[in-house]
């Protein structure tokens, strides 16, 4: 068996699988930190009233669902996703929550859209590129699309510094790399960026890292476990036994009150020159 990223090959999923990776997606939206950092970027965005957004990969449509009730914001937003389930989705709790007026949700692959060069002010991928195939060829597409001048965004996670305590340090080392293999595509990907983004015409403005650190209880890296470590064991990178007893051990923590995870996600804002 091989490990395959569930967001890549998404549309190969089940119904129940689809369903599950939606709900992750919500619930990680609603989460206080990732909420955190989400705002930290927009907040530096200073988007003009009516500027054109794209997001590359929205999923769900929860990061542009945030970016259309600020105040400070007033324009419209389009939002692309390999997966027509999602999409539906995103259609639905953007009508739901009464700004689907403001956001519009297509089907597309961010290798390659079907629009015109420098069409956007912003382009934001977050949390997509560690998915994608061809991380290049995604940031080469954003680079495009933006306007000169206009401002792209990535955001996503270090998932080689994802790490979740274990008693057994060799075993918890191996999960640490087994998760974070089994679902990301190009887990390390955001080390590159520095390098990746002036080759596209791309000029970096500023960029921060932050680590996402939970000790005692757990809400993010718990929906975490429970969406992926089913992955793990599909892929048989571990026997499944051993991977069962972890995950147990990790619930136990949670319970108990000795919980410990951290991951490091980093932003880029980068201009169009
Ligand atoms: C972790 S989710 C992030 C969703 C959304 N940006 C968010 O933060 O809620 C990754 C998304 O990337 C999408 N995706 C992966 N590869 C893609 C591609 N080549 N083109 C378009 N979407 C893609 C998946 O379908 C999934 O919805």
């Amino acid at each position: 068996m091989v490990a395959r990223d569930p967001h890549r090959f998404v549309n190969e999923l089940d119904e129940a699988a689809l369903e599950r990776l939606a709900a992750r997606l919500e619930s990680r939206a609603q989460d206080k930190v990732f909420a955190r950092l989400l705002d930290k970027y927009v907040t530096r965005l200073a988007l003009p009233p009516l500027a054109r957004v794209l997001e590359v990969g929205c999923g769900t449509g929860a990061v542009l669902r945030s970016l259309v009730r600020r105040s400070d914001f007033t324009g419209k937003a389009l939002g692309v996703d390999q997966c027509g389930h999602f999409i539906d989705a995103a259609n639905t709790f953007a009508q739901a929550e009464g700004v689907g007026d403001r956001l519009t949700f297509q089907v597309g692959d961010a290798h390659c859209l079907d629009f015109p060069p420098a069409t956007f002010d912003v382009v934001i991928a977050h949390t997509l590129i560690s998915h994608v195939t061809e991380p290049l060829a995604v940031l080469g597409e954003m680079a495009r699309l933006v306007r000169p001048g206009g401002t792209v965004v990535v955001f996503d996670g270090d998932y080689a510094s994802l790490t979740y305590a274990y008693p057994d340090h060799g075993f918890g080392h191996r999960m640490d790399v087994a998760l974070a293999s089994s679902t990301f595509n190009n887990p390390r990907i955001m080390r590159d960026l520095p390098r990746l983004l002036p080759e596209l015409g791309l000029r970096l403005e500023t960029a921060w890292g932050e680590a996402v650190v939970e000790i005692g209880s757990a809400s993010f890296f718990r929906s975490f476990a429970e969406t992926y470590v089913p992955y793990v064991k599909k892929a048989g990178l571990l026997p499944a036994q051993a991977v069962e007893a972890w995950h147990n051990e990790q619930r136990q923590a949670m319970e108990n009150g000795t919980f410990f995870a951290a991951c490091n996600y980093y932003t880029y804002i980068a201009r169009r020159v």
